[in-house]
């Protein structure tokens, strides 16, 4: 069953409230599907329950307020979604954020959040999810991590540990879930505008709208290859910076934490 195919089941989206998250879920409320709609904060979810009801399709959206830093919470809500809605056939495991970090003047906290929601809050929702599919020998699961991912970047080293984690994960789960039925995908998104790139204070190449973001995510969750990623140029690049050797890149990356550092 493909993401947007007719079924009784359902796609839970974590990270639903505003961004990526949001904008996937109005994109396949539109392609006829049901979406659970998973975030802290209820209100924002409520008006994306509405906002849903509107468009043109048969989808909808169910507003599931969850946070996924919570084991017990996620695994009851995963239990409930599943009794309540329906078997949940692809889960999006996006929720996540970032804060900089200077090398220079690193807060072990920072680490500790963006480890906290990115990946634990992750690993959290897989075990539930992977419980669930298995049992039924059926469902798709993509995880949302970053192109900032496939290589240490200025200011990012905290989130980029986390991304690049998320990356390797996945690749190291894709063969075994693949025998017990189940697709792993990884989601590599390059720059979309979002509240969190809405506090960037540089220049984001090949920025994208949520909802061109959105329509890329919703057309990759319906086909099987394991990355998903977009813009594809912007992609092609980081491909290209990732099999760089090292005496090509560090100059390259002193280069841009220089710039940073005048712009400051
Ligand atoms: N935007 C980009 O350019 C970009 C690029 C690469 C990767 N990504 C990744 O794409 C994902 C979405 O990014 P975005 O730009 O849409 O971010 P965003 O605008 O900050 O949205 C983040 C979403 O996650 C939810 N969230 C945060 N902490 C949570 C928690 N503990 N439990 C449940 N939900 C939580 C937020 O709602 P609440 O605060 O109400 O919980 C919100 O709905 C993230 O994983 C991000 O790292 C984004």
């Amino acid at each position: 069953m493909t993401v947007t195919g007719k079924s009784n089941g359902c796609v839970w989206i974590t990270g639903a409230s505003q961004g990526l998250g949001r904008a996937l879920a109005l994109e396949l409320v539109r392609r006829g599907r049901t979406v659970v709609a998973s975030a802290r904060g209820a209100d924002k979810l409520n008006e994306l329950a509405t906002e849903a009801a509107i468009l043109q399709g048969s989808g909808r959206v169910v507003p599931w307020a969850l946070d996924v830093t919570d084991g017990p919470a996620v695994a009851e809500a995963v239990r409930k979604i599943e009794s309540d809605v329906g078997p949940i056939e692809t889960a999006v495991l996006n929720a996540g954020t970032h804060r900089p970090v200077d090398g220079r003047r690193l807060k072990a906290e920072d680490f500790r959040k963006l480890l906290d929601i990115n990946v634990m809050g992750t690993v959290l929702c897989l075990e539930p999810i992977i419980a669930a599919m298995t049992a039924r020998r059926r469902g798709r699961i993509a995880v949302v991590a970053s192109l900032s991912g496939y290589r240490g970047l200025p200011s990012a080293a905290a989130y980029g540990l986390t991304k690049a984690g998320l990356i390797n994960m996945c690749e190291s789960m894709r063969p075994e879930l693949a025998l017990a039925g189940l697709t792993m995908q990884v989601v590599n998104p390059g720059f979309v505008r979002t509240p969190l790139t809405d506090k960037n204070d540089f220049p984001m190449p090949f920025l994208m709208e949520p909802e061109d973001a959105a329509r890329a995510f919703a057309d990759g969750l319906e086909s099987d290859r394991f990355e998903i990623v977009f813009p594809r140029r912007f992609a092609y690049l980081l491909k290209l910076l990732q099999r760089l050797p090292y005496r090509l890149y560090f100059p390259l990356a002193r280069h841009m934490v220089k710039d940073r550092e005048l712009a400051e």
